[in-house]
């Protein structure tokens, strides 16, 4: 467990916020995402590596300047919003915890920790009030964990359905495009595309091939996350654990089904496509009671922060495309399994923008939590 101090922050006043990893694909994201919903901030720290030190980044109608990571970094920081892989979290997020910030933490170093919240605000928002850290001096700093984001795309689409019928096996399979591995992905799939349509001879080619070491333009392939024993990898390995830990954070919230049985199956494939950015899923459910098309539509229609997208006679069902740069999760193609007993099986087939709703958006929604709270415990 990382070290715990009280939270620094004084309720005469907004918090003062850092993001760490400012410059990258989700930092720069949380930018918008911070000014777009007129997040309540005393000041606003940019934090990167030295080599983005005196950058200058655009905030709303200021322009503010990337400092350097160091250790003193969080000695004004009331919030700090961490972007910038596993190993600067390990080393700088209990310092930051240390001097008296809550961290909510993009990277997966500390989502499966105990005593740490892995949190998605619309699926189990009380696993923050049970953890006890927020922004008042009687509560403690601590580190708060966003889920990986295919995670969240997925939990949003199924949880619904879940705490109706209770899901017994989730069987999903992954189109994840280029943002989920960072920017530089994203400049070299935008790199490759335009090496393999002006290859010699039309081959199609690339030559460029840092980010992934093959072709990434027009080809597709198995998530480059390590694969580990038994032939997974990492990322649908996260898919599998997080959502377990999720849910068991919302036992008392009403779940169908009690916490010992929620060891649902999951299984994952989860598969790069050269999409830009938004990533999409094809999940098929087994349900431990009936769930029909009708009522899975009416209880997706009605769920926070989903669109229902699913017209049948238009052939429209949710893109990638259409999904990025917007906060809600797309669900559509939802259908009877008709391999599976009447009422128990349902497919869908989903997507959202993994940089907002995977990342910055669910990290400052749980920002957000914890300023509620502080209204509603003042
Ligand atoms: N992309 C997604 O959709 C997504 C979704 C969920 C979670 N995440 C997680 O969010 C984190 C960042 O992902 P990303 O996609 O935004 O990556 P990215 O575009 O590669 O950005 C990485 C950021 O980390 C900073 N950084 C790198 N080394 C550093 C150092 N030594 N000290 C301080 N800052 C350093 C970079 O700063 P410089 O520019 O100075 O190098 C940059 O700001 C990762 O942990 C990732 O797993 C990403």
């Amino acid at each position: 467990m990382p070290a715990q101090a009280s939270s620094s922050f004084s309720a005469a006043r907004a918090p003062r916020v850092a993001i760490v990893g400012a410059t990258g694909a989700v930092g720069e994201e949380f930018l918008r995402v911070l000014d777009q919903r007129s997040f309540p901030m005393t000041s606003l720290k940019l934090l990167a590596s030295a080599r983005s030190a005196g950058k200058t980044l655009s905030f709303g109608d200021q322009t503010l300047t990337v400092e350097a990571l160091g250790e003193h970094s969080f000695d004004d920081v009331d919030l700090a919003l961490f972007s910038a892989g596993g190993s600067i979290s390990r080393e700088y997020a209990p310092l930051a915890v240390k001097a008296g910030a809550v961290v909510v933490d993009n990277s997966s170093a500390f989502r499966m920790t105990d005593g740490v919240p892995l949190v998605v605000p619309e699926v189990n928002p009380q696993a923050v009030t049970e953890a006890g850290i927020g922004l008042r001096k009687e509560l403690k700093a601590g580190i708060i964990a966003n889920p990986n984001c295919s995670t969240i795309i997925m939990l949003l689409a199924v949880n619904p359905l879940h705490r109706f019928a209770g899901v017994e096996r989730i069987v999903v399979s992954t189109y994840q495009a280029a943002s989920g591995a960072g920017a530089a992905a994203m400049r070299e799939l935008e790199q490759q595309t335009r090496e393999a349509l002006s290859a010699p001879g039309g081959t199609g080619t690339v030559e460029t091939q840092d980010v992934f070491g093959m072709q990434y333009a027009f080809n597709l392939f198995s998530h480059n996350s390590p694969v580990e024993m038994g032939g997974y990898n990492q990322e649908e390995l996260k898919m599998v654990h997080e959502s377990h830990k999720i849910w068991n954070q919302d036992a008392d919230q009403g779940a169908a089904v009690s916490p010992e049985r929620i060891r649902t199956g999951i299984t994952a494939t989860c598969v790069r496509v050269p999409v830009m950015r938004a990533h999409a899923e094809s999940i098929n459910l087994t349900f431990r009671d009936e769930c029909s098309e009708l009522k899975a539509s009416e209880l997706l229609r009605a769920a926070p922060g989903v669109t229902l997208q699913d017209d049948r006679a238009a052939n429209a069902f949710p893109t990638p495309l259409q999904a990025s740069h917007q906060d809600d999760v797309f669900v559509g193609r939802v259908r009877r399994d008709l391999s599976q007993p009447e009422g128990r099986g349902l497919d869908l087939f989903v997507c959202g923008d993994q940089i907002r709703k995977g990342a910055a958006l669910n990290a400052v929604q749980i920002a957000e939590l914890l300023l509620e709270r502080r209204g509603a415990e003042r």
